[in-house]
């Protein structure tokens, strides 16, 4: 394998990149719902610390495996450690599961920007139409392939002439999409109470499980322990600061969160509306705010949907390019074929996600459907127990040099930070990842499910060195 490996353009297009696949449906509905039910402004403070301390720290360890072995997740602990392997794996299997429901979800939020301007919100019954969109047998699949050739489309493309280039034209359409409705939304007569369920702190609130709330979240949103960041990493230049650019990247995810909460309560609230939880939220009580703005409503519906859209997007794309250039690397094949193989696998998982919210929904495996099997094996147990490994392996199993070296660019940048940054990835961070990867574990109620999570990571462990 003596292909050239390909670099990032530009520093904005590695950030915007990075900053989609962070930005997506966490942000959107995820993020508004529980800050505001976690106790409003006190949540934002502990999860302000969980981002910039905990979220920056190990977005720099990711960093620094990628760029450091100029390769995507698996390759990265293998070079280092043999018998680290199996977090790598963890870390393209987790994507590649995602890539089973995430599409799915991707094909309805296209299904509502299209539907937006053409009488969703005239429909008398807007719960109703949701819920036969996701339980009907061949619109959902057919909303689903289209929304995932989307991704094989810019995949195909490359790392600068695709991704980067996506990223670089929907991170600014996102924001200023979000901006516009931001500003209809305050100036709606009432907007004040959505800002008070916000942003005012509760402190009475804030429960020990609060703590693990704010700490998953961020985990999830800025799309750690997913091979994500050490993939993106691998494409990245030597003169790039790493902690620096964790920081801006972190910043960009926060201020999206954040823009997402005052798009969406201060115009829930305006309209007497209870902020309802999960795709509920999104899917139901958002179009009824806007069947209620009258005449201008199916506009802004449509631009909502479509920032959901791109935000789904460029996350689901980073995902896509995870299990691609792990076939790159590891097993020499072309761009192309990699593509091509990952997203017909992904394709044919998606089916029986998307199925199982109707025709199939009585076929379920240990109590649950497919959608939701995927997504608690990779959100409760891939993800926690995978960002729990990986901070253990950076702190304790790399060479505090090498560490040195891409930290501060050779002692160029950020050389006051090492000791601060080394200290919490070493000793601080695996603690706090650990317990709550233990206890999101614990909290699973399908104990069939949360034992198959556990075996598959207990397999890889043991087989993962013949990857
Ligand atoms: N960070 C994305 C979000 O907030 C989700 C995601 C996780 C994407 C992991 C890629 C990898 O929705």
């Amino acid at each position: 394998m003596n292909r050239e490996r390909e670099t990032w353009g530009s520093r904005i297009g590695f950030v915007l990149a990075a900053a989609g696949s962070a930005v997506g449906l966490g942000n959107i509905w995820r993020f508004p719902y529980i800050t505001g039910q976690n106790g409003g402004g006190a949540f934002l403070l502990i999860y302000i610390f969980f981002t910039f301390v905990v979220g920056v720290s190990i977005m720099t360890a990711e960093f620094i495996l990628g760029r450091n072995s100029k390769l995507s997740s698996v390759g990265a602990f293998k070079t280092k450690n043999r018998s680290w392997t199996f977090v790598g794996a963890l870390s393209v299997l987790a994507p590649f599961l995602i890539m089973g429901y995430y599409p799915v979800i991707g094909g309805w939020s296209l299904a509502y920007t299209v539907k937006s301007v053409t009488g969703l919100l005239s429909s008398a019954d807007i719960d109703a139409s949701f819920v036969n969109l996701i339980t009907g047998t061949w619109e959902p699949l057919i909303w689903m392939l289209i929304y995932l050739s989307f991704n094989v489309f810019v995949i195909l493309r490359g790392v600068t002439k695709g991704i980067e280039l996506a990223s670089l034209i929907l991170m600014p359409t996102l924001f200023i999409l979000l901006l516009i409705i931001i500003v209809k939304g305050l100036t709606l007569p009432g907007a004040s109470e959505g800002l008070k369920f916000l942003l005012k702190p509760d402190f009475s609130q804030v429960k020990p499980s609060t703590f693990l709330v704010a700490l998953g979240q961020a985990f999830f949103s800025l799309s750690l322990a997913m091979g994500v960041m050490t993939t993106y990493a691998s494409y990245l230049g030597k003169e790039e600061s790493l902690p620096q650019n964790a920081f801006i990247i972190s910043t960009l995810d926060f201020t999206v969160a954040l823009m997402a909460g005052l798009a969406l309560f201060p115009a829930l609230f305006a309209f007497g509306m209870e902020p309802g939880q999960g795709p509920g939220l999104v899917f139901m009580v958002v179009p009824k705010i806007f069947a209620a703005m009258g005449g201008v409503g199916p506009i802004f519906s449509f631009m909502f949907f479509a920032a959901l859209m791109v935000a789904a997007l460029t996350s689901s794309m980073s995902l896509l390019e995870v299990v691609v250039s792990f076939l790159m690397d590891e097993k020499g094949m072309e761009r192309k074929k990699a593509t091509y193989l990952s997203a017909g696998a992904m394709s044919i998982i998606c089916i029986f996600a998307s199925l199982s919210q109707g025709p199939m929904a009585n076929y379920t495996l240990f109590g649950v459907g497919t959608l939701d099997f995927l997504d608690l094996v990779t959100d409760k147990i891939f993800l926690a127990i995978g960002g729990a490994f990986i901070s253990i392996f950076v702190g304790w199993k790399l060479d505090k040099d090498m560490l040195y070296k891409e930290f501060t660019n050779n002692g160029k940048s950020s050389v006051g930070l090492f000791p601060v940054w080394y200290n919490l990835i070493k000793y601080v961070i695996p603690v706090m990842v650990t317990i709550v990867a233990i206890s999101g574990v614990l909290s699973i109620e399908q104990t069939g499910v949360m034992v198959t999570g556990l075996v598959v990571i207990a397999l890889l462990a043991l087989f993962s060195k013949k990857i």
